[in-house]
């Protein structure tokens, strides 16, 4: 059955003017980062004043819009499969059904994706969805469509998204988009941008209509989010020539979480991801400060080889990344620690390698995010550097580095066995519908029996096994929080 965008919006929404006027059908899907999906439903929402609801059949679509992902090889790849599905789909269902490219693919590819890919009649940098309904225009007319253009303000603070295949309970916030970072290996730069904060009203007024309409967690987003400044717009660079009342009166990102748990007690706030370089002790002091913000910190370190970390131009070594993670211990003894890691960097030794595997040992992270290295055109890492590192020898280091969280993963849920923890119900468990699957605040999987219990309470659980990313439990009464 059609889903529409209204279905998708849950409780008692506020912007949900009526879109039974709305006669187009949208089929949107994304690939790739959290930004993607969030993105995805600020393209929603512009395209649902412009006539169109959602449906997730392909078939009977008007419109079909791919929200793209160029951070790794196969990612992109994933996307040309799909654009050959939509292919096969026009061609024998649906021959006036147009195709969009958005996001870090249409990016990087720019006009090139009209050539190479004849089904696109419309190409969407990252920055450039408020002129979807222009191009759309020019699509109508018949001719092919791009604005790939960056832009240095767009936050798209002004539009509330639409809560696509939402559960009703877990949202996701904007915050910054873009990234100034250049890490050698990375695309982002390229594709989103500069960074840029957005500012923090709109952002709490957005936490403030989630709310309303019973969401009961948040996560912050952002390329970097512990960089958020807001003095009043624009780029974080140029804040050295701003007034001095704009600095004093500047925010940064802890002083956002403060004012978005202060705001919104009952809510959980999360935040991701941060950047080891910018993360700083403040963040942990308001997190420990608000018992609704999650004690979890994503922070990627990539490699545990300082030599490959300098190759890579991240700002830290694995000294500094060792005292943040003392310190985060330290404030919040109950924060799990998540990572990325890169495996098969260009000139990575099987020294390097074992310097990661020795940091892994020492942090042991709850969980993790592990790939190998993958060029991408036009970085710093595939100018300067051969991608010497032979496949079959990045495969069996990621088999290493994998079996090792998997190690650390059990170590990390053994210590929640015999203990009860809070746990937010988002679904059913895929593997058993009577039992209710959800995250403590360590965002660490909880499955337990139903119950009368529903999907949004907050349930203690008294934990009594667990697999190495799983705890299984059973409530022991509704939390208080
Ligand atoms: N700042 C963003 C990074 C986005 S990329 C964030 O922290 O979410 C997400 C992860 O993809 C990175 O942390 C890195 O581990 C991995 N990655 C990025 N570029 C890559 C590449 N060229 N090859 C392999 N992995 C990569
Ligand atoms: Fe990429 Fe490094 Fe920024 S990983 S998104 S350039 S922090």
């Amino acid at each position: 059955m059609e889903k529409t965008i209204d279905e998708n919006v849950q409780g008692n929404a506020l912007d949900v003017t009526p879109k039974n006027n709305n006669t187009k059908k949208l089929f949107i899907e994304s690939y790739g980062c959290a930004m993607n999906f969030s993105d995805s439903e600020v393209v929603a929402s512009i395209l649902s004043k412009q006539g169109y609801n959602t449906t997730q059949i392909l078939e009977e679509a008007d419109l079909v819009l791919v929200n793209t992902c160029s951070i790794r090889d196969k990612a992109e790849q994933t996307v040309r499969k799909r654009l050959e599905k939509y292919n096969a789909v026009k061609r024998d269902h649906n021959p006036k059904m147009k195709v969009g490219v958005l996001g870090c693919m249409a990016e990087r590819l720019k006009e090139k994706f009209l050539d190479q890919e004849k089904i696109v009649d419309m190409v969407v940098g990252p920055d450039a969805y408020k002129d979807i309904p222009n191009l759309l225009a020019e699509v109508e007319d018949g001719k092919d469509a791009v604005n790939v253009i960056l832009s240095k303000e767009e936050t798209y603070g002004d539009i509330s998204p639409v809560r696509l295949n939402s559960n009703g309970i877990n949202a996701l916030v904007s915050i910054t988009r873009g990234c100034d970072n250049m890490c050698t290996f990375c695309v982002v730069p390229f594709t989103r941008g500069r960074e840029r904060s957005r500012d923090p009203r709109s952002i709490l007024e957005e936490i403030n209509e989630l709310s309303v309409k019973g969401y009961k967690e948040i996560t912050l987003l952002g390329q970097n989010v512990d960089s958020y400044l807001w003095y009043g717009g624009g780029l974080k660079k140029e804040f050295k020539n701003a007034t001095e009342m704009q600095k004093a009166t500047a925010i940064s990102f802890s002083q956002l979480l403060d004012q978005v748990a202060t705001a919104q007690p009952h809510m959980r706030v999360r935040f991701s991801t941060s950047n080891p370089q910018d993360m700083t002790q403040d963040v942990f002091v308001v997190m420990a400060k608000h018992k609704n913000i999650c004690n979890h910190v994503h922070l990627p370190v990539q490699s545990g080889s300082d030599r490959i970390l300098k190759e890579m131009n991240r700002q830290h070594t694995v000294a500094q990344y060792i005292t943040l993670v003392e310190k985060l211990k330290e404030i919040l003894p109950d924060c799990s620690i998540s990572q990325d890691l890169i495996t098969g960097f260009p000139s990575e030794t099987e020294a390097d390698h074992q310097d990661t595997l020795a940091l892994m040992q020492q942090v042991k992270f709850a969980f993790g995010y592990m790939y190998k290295y993958s060029e991408r055109p036009g970085t710093m890492a595939a100018r300067k550097f051969e991608d010497d590192i032979p496949e079959a020898t990045k495969k069996r280091r990621l088999t290493e580095i994998v079996e090792a969280q998997r190690a650390h993963g059990a170590y990390r849920t053994q210590e929640f066995v015999g203990k009860t923890t809070e746990v937010l119900i988002e679904r059913s468990s895929k593997k058993n519908q009577d039992q209710w699957s959800g995250r403590n605040q360590q965002s660490i999987v909880v499955v337990f029996p139903k119950e009368t219990y529903q999907p949004g309470d907050f349930v203690n659980v008294k934990i009594t096994n667990c697999t190495s990313a799983t705890l299984i439990g059973q409530a022991v009464g509704l939390s208080k929080a």
